[in-house]
């Protein structure tokens, strides 16, 4: 036995147990990756389990008012309260850690609290935060930005899925009352903070630097400024065998010229600009495409960066759009501002794992980043020995998924228990 197993105890076999319950849950045997979309099938699995991971624990269990799943130890109504969690929810055939890993870390670190006998003086809840991936609708971390106020019920009923399915009516079709979504100061007017524990998304841990060797588990400082614009070049459908070459108005050229364009300005700005998802319309092999939709997923060190690289991206795009003969509109769909997490907490966590434990910048977003406009929020990195994200390669060893639960055990205990 390690010395994190003796420290986690039996805590130990419940991560081991709920991370085997639900490896299955949402896998697409053809990628082995998985397909947990927010308000499908899979996601209620995802969300049945965590109810009953609460139930098993004797913790209250509510959903709020956005469909965030709560599992309270302690009284929910108490002030003060120091929250964990992360989101059961995937990208299309993403890994099985990125937000998993973070909502059983959670419950397995309460049960080893327990085991400890600690005597917590404040509340404590664990969360899985709705839709953190937008995979389905689009806008990342729908339920943690309808909760904080920075999307309102208006712009969360108008997202649609990609077959026109309205986001109230997946709410609803699974149970959740739409008609309450919406800001959600009351609750979290309560809570004291955030801490969130992620796999890393990167390999910032697993390299180390000069100072500090590789670690299992870092501390995160700050989240780049990142978000969501859709590019729609329309042309004109024609037939592929007769049109002559000069005579087309063909959005694909526009959008393969945009996709070159976007990856030489990132560079150059040294930044990150991705077009991951395209839909094209009437999508035939032998029809020139009336519609492409291509969404960039953009970002940068800072605002002014990455303000500046979108702005080229569309011009690129419009100038060739105009040769081409074809009309490109762009629409931002999200937008998360530069994130620097709470000092204080960020400097409270980094000392209570030791004076080495790394604190490191992400890309990557997450619900700690959104809640951290409302309250004080921070989060825990574990080694992840790829880098490797939203892929069904994904992967962090169990020893480091439990020196991460061990981890996020002793700064619960800390935040609670004074
Ligand atoms: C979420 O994982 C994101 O960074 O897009
Ligand atoms: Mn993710
Ligand atoms: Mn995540």
């Amino acid at each position: 036995m390690t010395s994190v197993e003796e420290q986690l105890g039996s805590a130990t076999d419940a991560y081991r147990r709920m991370w085997s319950e639900l490896l299955p849950v949402g896998r697409f045997d053809a990628s082995a990756g998985y397909r947990r979309h927010a308000w499908t099938a899979a996601d209620a699995e995802c969300r049945t389990w965590f109810a009953e991971q609460a139930q098993a624990r004797g913790l209250v269990y509510e959903v709020d008012r956005n469909g965030n799943q709560w599992a309270w130890y302690g009284d929910p109504k108490g002030e003060g309260a120091i929250v964990t969690g992360s989101h059961l929810d995937s990208v299309p055939d993403g890994g099985a850690y990125d937000g998993p890993l973070g909502v059983v870390a959670s419950f397995a670190a309460l049960d080893a609290l327990r085991e400890r006998g600690f005597t917590p003086v404040r509340p404590l809840a664990i969360t899985n935060f709705v839709d953190e991936e937008g995979a389905r609708f689009g806008v990342a971390c729908v339920g943690s930005r309808l909760t904080a106020g920075v999307l309102t019920p208006d712009q969360a009923y108008a997202l649609r899925d990609a077959s026109g399915v309205r986001l109230p009516d997946a709410m609803a079709a699974a149970g959740q009352d739409p008609s309450l979504i919406g800001k959600d100061s009351d609750r979290l007017s309560r809570v004291a903070a955030y801490v969130e524990l992620h796999v890393e998304q990167g390999r910032f841990l697993a390299t180390g630097t000069a100072k500090r060797g590789p670690h299992a588990v870092g501390v995160a400082s700050a989240i780049w400024p990142h978000g969501r614009w859709r590019f729609d070049f329309h042309g004109e459908a024609n037939h592929a065998g007769t049109t002559r070459l000069e005579d087309r108005r063909d959005p694909m050229l526009t959008y393969a010229n945009t996709v070159l364009a976007a990856r030489k300005k990132a560079r150059l700005h040294g930044a990150l600009a991705t077009f991951g998802k395209v839909s094209v319309e009437p999508n035939g092999t032998n029809a020139i495409a009336s519609l492409v939709r291509g969404w960039l997923d953009s970002r940068a060190a800072d605002e002014a960066t990455l303000t500046a690289l979108v702005e080229e991206i569309s011009v690129a795009a419009r100038e060739r759009a105009e040769r081409d003969g074809v009309r490109a509109d762009v629409v931002r769909e999200s937008y998360t501002p530069v994130v620097d997490f709470d000092a204080p907490l960020r400097d409270r966590l980094a000392a209570r794992l030791g004076a080495d434990t790394p604190v490191l910048p992400t890309g990557a977003g997450h619900d700690a980043g959104i809640l951290s406009a409302v309250i004080p929020t921070a989060m825990l990195f574990v080694r992840n020995p790829t880098g490797v994200s939203h892929s069904p390669s994904e992967y962090a060893s169990e020893a480091d998924c439990l020196a991460g639960t061990a981890a996020l055990a002793d700064v619960l205990e800390d935040l609670t228990c004074q």
